[in-house]
């Protein structure tokens, strides 16, 4: 949602600025905008969609400030166009914004009763305002910060930039999340470390409640009283990487391929593969001890903690709660401080994860994360932090978290089992064996699948609608299908539990349905070959994802059959998400959709 950079510099910042938004394109690509000061004079470029055009426009009229801010936009008030692009400007003030300033109608209605215009249809422009309005009134800029601050409502995190006050930078963060970066003699602003990693390694993060002047020296870190505070200066592990799809058309694309050598890095975290034993780092809970587990996530990221119920119930015999964390927050769950709970987010800023994080945490609960950002608030505020390993996902979609999610939640429900008795240490050995073949498994499966992949999506992008259906564990993989499919293809899909098909999607089916079953041969097939029966005989047509073992078995006609090697039930969820990636990743190609970047979406969602 909304990225933001800035820079204290003493030479010439628009083209870093850019450079830095490039790095952020994954948190919206609607819009995006960059001002700088210099000399008196304080301009700004902006264009609508992706950042080419604000680099296209640049290039034909150059900025040559040495301080400046920008901003990549995921419209959330006002169409995305230029006129709604940051920075927006009001009388010497400039303003870059992510978040929702909840407030906004009723002190832009204050405001135009005072005679202020305003240009945009966007909340962050009363921020603007304000600034100018205290200013005018003679408030030095820190004292109009503060009080803008303690005006607004909402979840933001905002940089202001002013004409006559041309070598500071303010900043100030109530939920996304902020950085400040600390170079030598210039000194930089981020919405995570990542935008910063080309220009320094050196990272303060403002916690809720904090603002920040930000000069080429250093930077004074406030509350929104006033008070000083210090935070710690700590060294980023964002490495400065390289945004390159390699030889690949898209970053999804890349992703997908670059799973067995994530998962191989992710398991090595969690098991011993020289004795086949779950490590001390699958500990960080007391599991032993916790009467049950609390699971939230958003999006494929609860897909993947919906996998880890059955995991963590089946091998722990430990019993899971699990919600969407936009639900769980306001649920107003009864809970008890025995039980632990558990946040599972590729980006650790997710608004809603975040939020249920906090009321599991007021409630006494132990908390932990899965998080890819080892930095990002979901991973600060936790008591345990259990890194995915996946490496920074640019792709919109998820693919590589998700199934190194699966992959860190497997190791941790086996963990969970050690502690609890649950595990005989020859079924552990057994367990992490499996585990182990996993990498090995998935590069086979990848090079198998591709070309059949490739042909069957040309059918599915004749489609309106596609039914996904699974149990068991690939009930949660079913959703995940229909859910990578629709962000992005654009073509309508649902998953479902097998068993849940006869009571409603059944009227669904026709011959122009496909309706796509996740099957391995495990406890549950001959059930799934039943409903598969029923979508048969009403005409519907069947791409049937299984293994050897039940190609074998199902004698039932198919659209088409995807066969997988035979694998150990703990390892299928993560086997089987590759053909449902595969087929939706095709399926958009060759569509011709914006594939990394899917319309209407971001990767870091830190509104609710
Ligand atoms: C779908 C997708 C989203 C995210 C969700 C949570 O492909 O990526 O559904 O899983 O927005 O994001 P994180 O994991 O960053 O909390």
């Amino acid at each position: 949602m909304c990225g933001i950079v800035g820079i204290v510099g003493s030479k010439p910042v628009a083209g870093r600025l850019v450079d830095a938004l490039k790095r952020l394109e994954y948190r919206g690509y609607d819009s995006a905008g960059v001002a700088t000061v210099y000399d008196g004079v304080m301009d700004r470029r902006r264009a609508e969609g992706k950042l080419f055009n604000l680099e296209k426009r640049l290039d034909s009229e150059p900025l040559d400030g040495t301080v400046g801010i920008a901003h990549t936009r995921w419209a959330t008030h006002g169409v995305p166009n230029e006129t709604n692009a940051h920075p927006h400007f009001v009388e010497g003030v400039a303003v870059v914004h992510n978040g929702i300033i909840e407030n906004f109608s009723e002190i832009r209605d204050h405001l135009t009763a005072e005679g202020s215009v305003f240009e945009s249809q966007t909340d962050t422009e009363v921020i603007a305002h304000l600034m100018a309005k205290y200013l005018g009134e003679g408030l030095q800029p820190q004292a109009a910060l503060l009080k803008m601050l303690n005006r607004v409502t909402g979840a933001f995190a905002l940089a202001v930039m002013l004409k006559d006050h041309p070598n500071t930078i303010m900043a100030a963060r109530s939920g996304p999340p902020l950085a400040i970066g600390h170079g030598k003699g210039e000194m930089f602003l981020g919405s995570d470390a990542i935008a910063l990693s080309p220009f320094t390694s050196e990272i303060t993060y403002l916690v809720d409640g904090d603002c920040a002047i930000i000069s080429r020296d250093g930077a004074t870190i406030l509350d929104f009283s006033g008070n000083v505070v210090k935070r710690p200066r700590q060294i980023s592990q964002a490495t400065a990487y390289v945004v390159d799809k390699g030889n690949h058309r898209h970053f999804m694309e890349k992703e997908i391929y670059e799973q067995p050598e994530v998962i191989s890095h992710a398991l090595s975290h969690y098991v011993n593969f020289a004795d086949n034993t779950v490590g001390a780092n699958a500990a960080g809970i007391d599991f032993k001890s916790v009467s049950s587990l609390a699971i939230s996530a958003c999006g494929t990221a609860y897909l993947a903690g919906l996998v880890g119920k059955y995991w963590f119930e089946r091998y722990a015999r430990l019993p899971v709660e699990i919600d969407v964390a936009s639900e769980f927050r306001y649920r107003e769950m009864p809970l008890q401080p025995t039980q632990a709970a558990l946040f599972i987010s590729q980006s650790g800023e997710t608004a809603d994860t975040l939020a249920s994080l906090r009321y599991c945490k007021e409630n006494g609960l132990k908390i932990g994360a899965v998080v890819n950002v080892r930095e990002s608030t979901i991973a600060r505020e936790s008591d345990a932090v259990f890194p995915i390993m996946a490496g920074p996902e640019i792709g919109v979609a998820s693919t590589k978290a998700f199934t190194c999610q699966l992959a860190v939640l497997a190791s941790l429900a086996l963990g969970a089992a050690k502690a609890r008795g649950t595990l005989t240490a020859k079924d552990e050995k057994e367990l992490v064996k499996h585990l182990a073949e996993m990498p090995r498994i998935m590069s086979r499966v990848l090079n198998l699948i591709q070309p059949q992949m490739e042909s069957l999506s040309r059918e599915l992008s004749k489609c309106r609608d596609v039914l996904y259906l699974g149990r068991g564990t690939s009930f949660p993989l079913a959703m995940e299908g229909a859910l990578k499919l629709k962000e992005i293809s654009y073509i309508h899909a649902e998953g479902y539990a097998a068993g849940e098909l006869k009571h409603g999607p059944i009227a669904l089916i026709d011959e122009n349905m496909p309706v796509i079953v996740i099957a391995p041969y495990d406890r549950f097939f001959d059930k799934t070959v039943s409903n598969m029966q029923e979508v048969a005989a009403r005409g519907g047509r069947i791409i049937f994802i299984t293994d050897e073992a039940g190609a074998g078995a199902s004698k039932l006609p198919t659209m088409a059959t995807i066969t997988l090697p035979n694998v150990d039930e703990i390892i299928a969820p993560m086997i089987f998400s590759l053909p449902i990636q595969l087929l939706a990743y095709h399926t958009a190609v060759f569509m011709g959709t914006d594939v990394d970047q899917p319309r209407n979406l971001a990767k870091s969602v830190t509104v609710e």
